[in-house]
Order: C-alpha cells, then structure tokens, then sequence
C-alpha cells in the first residue's frame, strides 16, 4: 500500500535553525496510522519543512521501528503559502465546510495547488512497484489521481475524501469547480464519510458535469463521464477500537484520577479539538455559559475542561478564533467563579494519547459541537474509552459522526446556544441506566465498524471494482 497525504504522521518544524519532530495532529492521522502500522507499506507526505538533507536519517530509520517507509515531499516557504495556507485551507476548507464567507479566492492558489499536487504525483511515481495499492487521502490532492494519468500511470488509484463535500449551490461559488470535478473521476475509487457527502457529489456532477450517466454498483454507484470511469461509495471513517477501549497506562489512570480529584464530585464536561472555527468552540462556550445562566443551581456542580491542539497557526482566522476562545473564557471564568470552582479549564496544547484517554475517562459529558465535519473522531474516542458503559455524548447533528452515533448521542444543533444548554442539562440529569443503554449501543457501533473495517471495505471495493467490468452495473432507477 501507498498511502499518499498532504501530512505525514511526524511533521518537522525548523526552530532557529534547530529541527524538531512532532507527532502530527488530526483525524487523517489518527485514522490512517494504526492502518499502516499494521499493514506496512509506504507514506508519501509533506514533512512541514523545504529540503534539508539532516532529515534524510531520520525519515530513513524510519521503517525499523514502524513497520512502514515514509517518502517526504518538500515544499518551500512560498508553496505552503499557496497550496496549503491558500487552495487547501483558505478556499476548500471554508467552501466544503459550508462557510463561503471565510474563502479568499486568488488563481495563484489555484495554480500552487495543481503544482503541488503533480510533486505528490511525481513522487508516488518514484516509488510505486508493480501491484502496489495507491490510496491518495483528502482535500489537499484532489488532482493527484489527474497528474499520475497524465503521467501514463494506468493502474488503480482511489481516493478518500475526510471532509465534508458541499451541496452544488454551495460548490458552485469555486472558480475551478469543473476542473475540479473532472479531476477526480480520475480515480478509480472515490469514498465519502456519509451518504449526504455522496449524495452532494453527484449532485454536483450532475449540474457542473451534465453528461455524468449513474448506475448501481453493487452498493456503491458506477459513474461515467466523459470517456472516465469511477465507483462512488460511503465508508464512515473511525478509530482503532481496541487501543481506547484498552485498560491504559498509569498516566491514564493518573490523569483521570486528578480530574476527579480537581473536580471534587462536580460533574466534567469535556471538549477536545484542532483549534478550527469549523468546529463550534465558541458556540459550546456559549451554550455552557446559557446553562450557567438558565441553572442557577448548576453553578459549581460542573466544570468544563476544553483542551485545543493549535492548528494551521500562520492563517489569520486561526489566529484570531484563538484569541476569541481566550476571552470568551476569561469572560465566563470572571463572570461565574467563586473561591473553589472554576467553571472551565483551558489547555492550549498537544496533549499525549494516554493523558488524553484519561480526560475521557472522567469526563460525565463530551460536549462535541462543530458546524460541520467531515466525521469527528473525537465522539468515537470518547465512545471507545467508555468500557463502564458511562458518560453522556452531545454532538452536533452536523458531525458526520451523528449518521452512525445518533442512536445515543444526543444531538444539538450548535448554531442554537439554548439548545446546547438544554442538552447539557439533560445530560447533567441523565440516569446511569439511561447513559448505560446510549453508551453500549455507541460502543457496538464503533466496535464494529473500527478503522480496520473501514479500510478494508475500502480496499476490498477497489479490488472489486478492478476484477468486475463496469458493464456489470444495472441502470440506477430513473436515471
Ligand atoms: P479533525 O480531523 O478535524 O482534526 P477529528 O475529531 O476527526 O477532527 O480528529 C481530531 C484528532 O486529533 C483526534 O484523534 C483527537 O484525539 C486529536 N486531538 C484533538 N485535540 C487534541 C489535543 N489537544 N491533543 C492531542 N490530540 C488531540
Ligand atoms: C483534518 C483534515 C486532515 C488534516 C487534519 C489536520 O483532519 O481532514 O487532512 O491533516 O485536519 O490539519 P492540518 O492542516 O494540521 O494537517
């Protein structure tokens, strides 16, 4: 297996000259590392830095300890600037997550991502051996799957998207829209993280693309357009169960048993998150501070610890939500405190694995709430650290994550601070029977459909798409 992302696992960060490694951050990561651990293979991603032969050593010893090779793409200070600040985060992160307000639009963004996308290519190209299974993951190399064909590269590649993908209405606002469109039916495979991320795509070919015809294909849809061929299915990304459901180290057990013990017999409420507007953190902040208001009694029965990985720091937006995240909580602290009770504790930092099953472990509530996302893994998380069957999920009806976790979540609109508020309270008053029941059908759930499951019915799709002609497919009714 190839797995081809924008990041790799360990990112570089060059300090005064002086080269740091750094576990990267976020759900790609978490999702795609337990995959090639266990099944080796071969990482092409960016390493955070332009080319520096020091790196060659450590990237190289790489595989004795990992099971797996990693392959850097560089990128110089002015590319990460267009391709990643600029296409990736600046125009289809705001567009696919429904916020058209935050693009900033310029062609040489456009052209820095086509550019990038043919280095991924390139040094997909470099390493592939006959057979090789090539996986090209997220928004950021969406052309890679183009540049490889257009280089002659005639074997499978599939894609997986992680992030939401827009209603056409929302779509259409992107200049390079067709391009984009006709990009990816280069793939053979192109997976989805729920059936409306599924449903919008086609849609969209269908407006911007007219000629697309749809079948069936088995469960997946066949698509043709324009002389390309590619299956379109849904595959829920999700976590390594196993690992955190496991009893944990002793800073698991050390951190949990500090929360408890900070917390006093109050109830915590947990938010973990990439510092991201999408993901709601000022509207969870608010919804706390209405059940402050609208409870009176509540008022030093329940803490709040929000911890926040910093992310994509050089883009002003990021920057400033910072600094909003920071009053508004210095806001709700001044308001509500009194000696012996602080209604939230804030982290602003990476915080390690084990630590981090610790705080889901002594949290009653995980307060999940973005706008919109691709899945969340975080809810899952949480769900798996659960082996006491306890502990209330809130979650956004917009996390892709609420397909498979309504069924005991209970589900907010995050844009509704009282409707956040409401759910705390609800959750804050929750029997333990009454979590056991939510928190067990969660579990199954995530149990089963691990990211082992994900991946494999992924690559099992490929596989069955190479073996099958697409002739096979029946024409989808209405069609
Ligand atoms: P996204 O993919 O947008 O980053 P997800 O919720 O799917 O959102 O994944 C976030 C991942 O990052 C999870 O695996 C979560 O545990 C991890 N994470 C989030 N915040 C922190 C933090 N402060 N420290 C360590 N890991 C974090
Ligand atoms: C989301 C995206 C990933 C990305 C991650 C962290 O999970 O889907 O592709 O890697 O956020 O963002 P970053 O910009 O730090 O890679």
């Amino acid at each position: 297996m190839i797995l081809v992302s924008n990041r790799l696992p360990v990112t570089i960060d060059s300090i005064d000259g002086n080269l740091t490694a750094r576990p990267s951050a976020g759900g790609l990561v978490t999702a795609l590392v337990p995959i090639i651990r266990e099944q080796g293979g071969s990482w092409v991603g960016f390493t955070g830095t332009d080319y520096d032969s020091r790196l060659t050593g450590v990237l190289n010893n790489w595989h004795a300890t990992h099971n797996y090779s990693l392959h850097p793409v560089y990128m110089s200070s002015s590319e990460r600037e267009c391709f990643y600040n600029g296409f990736s985060n600046q125009i289809i992160w705001p567009l696919f997550h429904g916020l058209a307000s935050r693009c900033h639009y310029d062609s040489a963004y456009w052209h820095s991502y086509r550019n990038g996308n043919g280095k991924f290519a390139q040094s997909v190209q470099s390493i592939w051996k006959n057979g090789d299974f090539v996986w090209v993951q997220d928004y950021h190399l969406m052309l890679v799957g183009e540049s490889l064909r257009r280089r002659g590269f005639r074997n499978r590649i599939s894609y997986f998207h992680h992030i939401p993908f827009p209603t056409p209405d929302v779509f259409e606002a992107l200049p390079w829209r067709t391009e984009l469109l006709f990009a990816l039916m280069h793939y053979d495979v192109i997976g989805f993280q729920t059936l409306r991320d599924v449903r919008n795509f086609v849609a969209s070919l269908w407006r911007f693309l007219p000629d697309t015809r749809i079948t069936h294909f088995g469960k997946n849809l066949l698509v043709e357009t324009r002389g390309l061929t590619a299956t379109i299915g849904c595959y829920p990304v999700s976590i390594d169960f196993a690992e955190f459901n496991a009893a944990g180290s002793p800073v698991t057990r050390a951190t949990a048993a500090a929360i408890a013990k900070e917390a006093g017999g109050m109830k915590v409420v947990v938010g973990v998150d990439r510092l991201d507007y999408t993901k709601g953190i000022l509207q969870r902040l608010r919804g706390f501070r209405r059940l402050l208001e609208m409870h009176p009694e509540s008022r030093g029965t329940i803490t709040m610890f929000q911890i926040v990985i910093p992310s994509r720091e050089d883009i002003p937006e990021y920057k400033q939500l910072k600094i909003s995240i920071e009053m508004l909580i210095s806001e709700i602290n001044g308001e509500y405190s009194t000696p012996g009770w602080t209604p939230i504790h804030y982290f602003h930092r990476s915080v390690p694995r084990d630590e981090l099953l610790g705080y889901y472990r002594a949290a009653h509530i995980a307060l999940i709430t973005p706008l919109r996302d691709g899945m969340n893994l975080v809810a899952k998380e949480f769900c798996a650290a659960r082996a006491d069957d306890l502990g209330v999920l809130v979650l956004s009806e917009f996390a892709g994550a609420a397909e498979e976790l309504g069924n005991g979540a209970l589900l907010v609109n995050p844009n509704d601070i009282d409707a956040i508020a409401a759910c705390l309270y609800s959750a804050l008053t929750m029997n333990e029977a009454e979590q056991e029941r939510r928190m067990k059908m969660m579990r199954s759930t995530v149990r089963t459909n691990d990211v082992f499951h994900w991946a494999r019915s992924f690559a099992g799709d490929t596989v069955a798409f190479a073996a099958e002609p697409p002739l096979a497919a029946s024409r989808m009714a209405g069609d």
